[in-house]
């Protein structure tokens, strides 16, 4: 349905900067919170880029993934790490040293429709899973990606492959993609369609919803080196070690 073969690879070859160039941020994170080593759950793990990152770093990686074709990819590209294709919004979530989410994943309405207590019981469930001084590092989309009213188009190309994206924003935060991709298989360009929407989300509402289930928050807009796109926030959410149990 979601990140079908087609997208799943163009967004793998041509849209790799966002995971790449954040990983060298996040690695940091981990040790400035003094998480050198153990095991990361990456929800939205789509194929699997920055597992690779966190392996090499000495992490163990447990990603998790809605699309098939994703998760494919993932399995390639990192041996070392184990994959599961599944909601984020409903699979177990193991025992871990952090959780991270990179990429706006958790606004995407792919399982669900606009439901903003879904966030808080995703919370609770990371919340519980983590070890005690374990983090949570994400990013969200903020309201504000496209004027209200208005449609923009864009397209990107590579060798080989051409998507084209419509986007519109609604009164309630909902942003709509229609995305079409043309990639060539064989002599032919073979079309796909997909439409993605996602709840926008303010980062008040995300810091008020963190906070409820008992992290300490940080807000950033760029991992180290990498300045995150306009209008998005990433998060790092710390279970705090209870010094009196
Ligand atoms: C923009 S991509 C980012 C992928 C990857 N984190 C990266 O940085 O390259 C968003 C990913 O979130 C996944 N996703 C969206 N909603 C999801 C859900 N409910 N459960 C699991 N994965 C989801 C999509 O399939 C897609 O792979």
């Amino acid at each position: 349905m979601w990140y079908k073969e087609d997208l799943a690879f163009i967004h793998d070859i041509g849209f790799s900067d966002y995971a790449l160039k954040s990983a060298p941020g996040i690695i940091e994170i981990l040790k400035q919170n003094n998480i050198q080593e153990g095991l990361i759950v990456d929800l939205g793990c789509g194929s699997g880029l920055s597992a690779r990152e966190f392996v090499k770093a000495n992490y163990q990686v447990f990603g998790v993934d809605i699309s098939e074709a994703m998760i494919k990819l993932a399995r390639t590209r990192v041996p070392e790490a184990k994959f599961q294709v599944g909601s984020l919004f409903q699979i177990e979530i193991p025992p871990c040293h952090a959780v991270t989410s990179i990429g706006e994943c958790l606004n995407y309405l792919f399982d669900s429709n606009s439901d903003r207590e879904k966030l808080i019981h995703l919370f609770h469930r990371i919340y519980n899973a983590l070890i005690p001084g374990g983090v949570f590092i994400f990013d969200i989309a903020e309201p504000g990606q496209v004027t209200q009213e208005t449609t923009i188009k864009n397209f990107t190309e590579g060798k080989d492959w051409i998507v084209l994206v419509e986007k519109e924003e609604n009164r309630d935060g909902i942003l709509t993609r229609r995305i079409i991709t043309f990639r060539k298989v064989g002599e032919h360009y073979r079309r796909d369609d997909e439409v993605h929407r996602q709840q926008l989300y303010e980062i008040v509402e995300i810091t008020e919803k963190l906070n409820s289930v008992g992290f300490e928050v940080q807000i950033m807009q760029n991992y180290g080196q990498y300045n995150l796109p306009l209008k998005h926030t990433a998060f790092i959410a710390r279970k705090l070690i209870n010094l009196n149990s």
